[in-house]
């Protein structure tokens, strides 16, 4: 069944050519969202994933904190959160966030970026993993990872849509990346 559902959610991907500059292949999640069964399809395999495979490995029987990243982590988390019983936290583009924050930067195709977390919204010591829509690179979900280790504690894993495996992003981080569907 998990083979199954990895296969449909692939077929709904959208490849749109050269977006949004020439030569990049942009796949994207919104079909996904679109399809009702689909949604619940995601979901299902992610809390899947999270109970056979993120929990027993760090021997722990809960996650505490979802971190998503801006903007489509933000789709994604917090309905993983509620299902987790579990806090949901943003990671925000510089300048987006009210209060005192930690701050990280990573590289885009063009200069750098900087990213940002409300301080004190992760306490020391609570389970924290990071999702995303899709990894490329990985220097955002690397930075989310710096955020999370300036509250005091640490990611166990990294969650994806989409992985691009040529690109290498995975080995920027310092816990596993876990991704659905692969694009090339
Ligand atoms: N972000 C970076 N690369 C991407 C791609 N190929 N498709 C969608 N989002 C991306």
């Amino acid at each position: 069944a998990a083979k199954a559902d990895v296969l449909y959610l692939r077929s709904l991907l959208g490849e749109h050519a050269d977006f949004p500059k020439p030569g990049i292949v942009f796949l994207d999640i919104f079909p996904i969202f679109r399809s009702p069964f689909a949604l619940e399809t995601l979901f299902t395999h992610l809390m899947h994933h999270i109970t056979t495979v993120t929990l027993p490995a760090n021997k722990i029987n809960k996650i505490d904190v979802v971190v998503g990243l801006d903007a489509r982590g933000f789709l994604l988390g917090p309905p993983l959160a509620l299902r987790l019983h579990a806090a949901f936290v943003p990671v925000r583009k510089q300048g987006k966030l009210p209060g005192e924050v930690v701050k990280a930067s990573y590289e885009k195709e063009y200069g750098t970026d900087i990213f940002e977390m409300q301080s004190h919204s992760i306490a020391p010591g609570q389970s924290v993993i990071v999702i995303d829509d899709l990894i490329a690179t990985g220097g955002s979900a690397k930075a989310a990872g710096e955020l999370v280790a300036l509250q005091g504690s640490s990611v166990l894993e990294y969650l994806f849509i989409v992985g691009l495996p040529f690109l290498k992003g995975a080995d920027k981080l310092d816990a596993p990346a876990y991704w659905m569907v692969e694009g090339d």
